[in-house]
């Protein structure tokens, strides 16, 4: 019979509270609160009571046995007891985390850098927003040139002074990496281009190249194709044909274009041969740095030659991973960016 209620309250939570385990936790429930409880024996005890001391006594048990109970759920629910534990099969599979991975265009050009890296180019960057001088005038491309239509501006509101633009091409780190540094030297720059196009499935609003610039006493249009095919190559495992055909760029002379075309087809899922892999497609543009952005820069005249190139990035990885339309790769469906 339980007589003085603070000793017996203060006992049960003395001892729940070196309760470690859940098994002790049932023996402190079943001691405490469990049928045959000092507790539930004065419950049954009760009927036997004035109805006075009924009222009295009833009142402090019932207010002493909420409190136990409540101690209790506390207690199991730190413990993680087994009513909580039931939630947790340790036999259920893991949940799978979603790894996330690299998109097409960073894979290709992470391995084309590479390439480049291993001959030993450095990398360099430049500004996406340009200034007018940089991408058109100081490569030859003065206003009124007609060379201009060929870079589809997206202008921006600059000052009277500068014309500010979206770059159109890499073009502009050549005169940015020549103003502050001296030959020798072979850089890349890679990085993002903006051109108001109509697109298409070759043709993008935006698109990567990376920009290519050896200089030295006797760099020459021979060490170009050399470096070019070896970089192409690697990119297709030697399943290519590269191709250089003469061409016209205001910063460059010669100027050529180099086309690639895959030695046997590309296979798309349906077992049918690529389009893109079975033509000749262009992947850059390219030649003999122009005199003029030399002098344009400071240099000795007639004392520096070498190349300069502007690779494609879309394109390249459109016919290393059989993609047939530009477009899939800046709308974010999660359907064609799961594939690689
Ligand atoms: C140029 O942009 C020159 N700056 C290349 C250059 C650099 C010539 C150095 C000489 C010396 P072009 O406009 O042809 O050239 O573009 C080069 C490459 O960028 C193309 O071969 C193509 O692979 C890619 N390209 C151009 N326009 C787009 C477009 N709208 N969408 C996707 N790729 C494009």
């Amino acid at each position: 019979m339980i007589t003085d209620w603070k000793k017996f309250t203060k006992q049960a939570q003395g001892e729940l509270s070196s309760v470690k385990s859940s098994s002790d936790l049932e023996k402190w429930r079943i001691k405490y609160l469990g049928r045959k409880s000092a507790l539930s024996l004065f419950f049954d005890s009760l009927s036997n009571l004035s109805l006075e001391e009924k009222k009295r006594l009833g009142t402090t048990a019932n207010t002493t046995r909420k409190l136990l109970r409540s101690l209790f759920k506390e207690k199991e629910e730190n413990l993680g007891s087994p009513s909580s534990l039931s939630f947790f099969d340790i036999a259920r599979p893991g949940e799978k985390i979603r790894q996330g991975h690299l998109h097409p265009i960073t894979l290709v050009s992470r391995q084309i850098i590479k390439s480049f890296e291993s001959m030993g180019f450095a990398i360099i960057e430049g500004p996406e927003i340009e200034t007018e001088y940089y991408n058109f005038d100081a490569l030859n491309i003065p206003a009124d040139h007609p060379a201009r239509d060929m870079w589809d501006t997206l202008w921006l509101r600059g000052n009277q002074k500068e014309k500010l633009l979206l770059r159109t091409h890499t073009s502009p780190e050549q005169v940015h990496y020549m103003e502050t540094h001296m030959p020798p030297f072979r850089v890349i720059a890679p990085g993002r281009c903006f051109r108001h196009e109509a697109t298409d499935s070759s043709h993008e609003v935006q698109f990567h190249q990376i920009e290519g610039l050896m200089v030295g006493e006797e760099v020459s249009l021979v060490n170009f194709k050399a470096i070019i095919e070896l970089v192409v190559k690697n990119i297709f495992q030697n399943n290519v044909l590269v191709r250089f055909r003469p061409s016209y760029f205001p910063f460059v002379s010669p100027g050529v274009e180099v086309d690639i075309k895959m030695k046997s087809g590309i296979k798309n899922r349906n077992s049918k041969t690529n389009s893109l892999s079975r033509d000749w497609m262009e992947i850059m543009g390219a030649g003999m740095v122009h005199p003029s952005l030399f002098t344009e820069v400071g240099y000795e005249t007639g004392r520096w030659q070498g190349f300069a190139f502007g690779l494609g990035l879309e394109r390249i990885a459109m016919i290393k991973y059989n993609i047939e339309d530009i477009r899939l790769f800046f709308n974010s469906d999660i359907r064609f960016l799961e594939q690689f």
